[in-house]
């Protein structure tokens, strides 16, 4: 995850914040939480983000992708710098379940096209596959 992050960051120079965020299933009476996993670009107020919360909630909540070309037409954003314009957030799966997403921001408004999108899927199911031969 942390050598993914860098590459995207580093080769695609729309990509100004890179990060995942892991689902973690609570103790019990405890609501699910996505908590910030390895990142690239500057620190995040929102290191933990319930499920009814942002555009990342709603991409895990839905497990669909979630591109938005203009966070501030989105009442769902949450924002994480002031120099973000769009997003996308694309769920990862370990068996048919959420169990987090690669979630990125960039400084120009409409940045992920669907070759991005395309890209960003097929690295989230990279780690989806990986996370799915560890060990529980
Ligand atoms: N913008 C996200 C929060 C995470 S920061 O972008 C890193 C959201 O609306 O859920």
């Amino acid at each position: 995850m942390s050598r993914m992050v860098r590459l995207l960051h580093e080769q695609m120079l729309k990509y100004n914040w890179v990060g995942f965020y892991l689902l973690e299933n609570g103790a019990p009476g405890q609501p699910p939480m996505l908590v910030l996993g390895p990142f690239e670009g500057a620190m995040t107020p929102h290191t933990r983000i319930p499920l009814h919360q942002g555009i990342c909630g709603a991409a895990a909540s839905s497990g669909k992708t979630v591109v938005v070309d203009d966070v501030s037409k989105d009442n769902r954003y949450l924002a994480c710098s002031l120099e973000t314009k769009s997003e996308i957030v694309v769920p990862i799966f370990v068996r048919g379940k959420v169990v987090g997403e690669l979630d990125i921001d960039s400084h120009f408004a409409a940045a992920f096209k669907d070759e991005d999108r395309e890209l960003v899927e097929y690295c989230a199911g990279l780690i989806g596959a990986s996370l799915a031969k560890s060990p529980a």
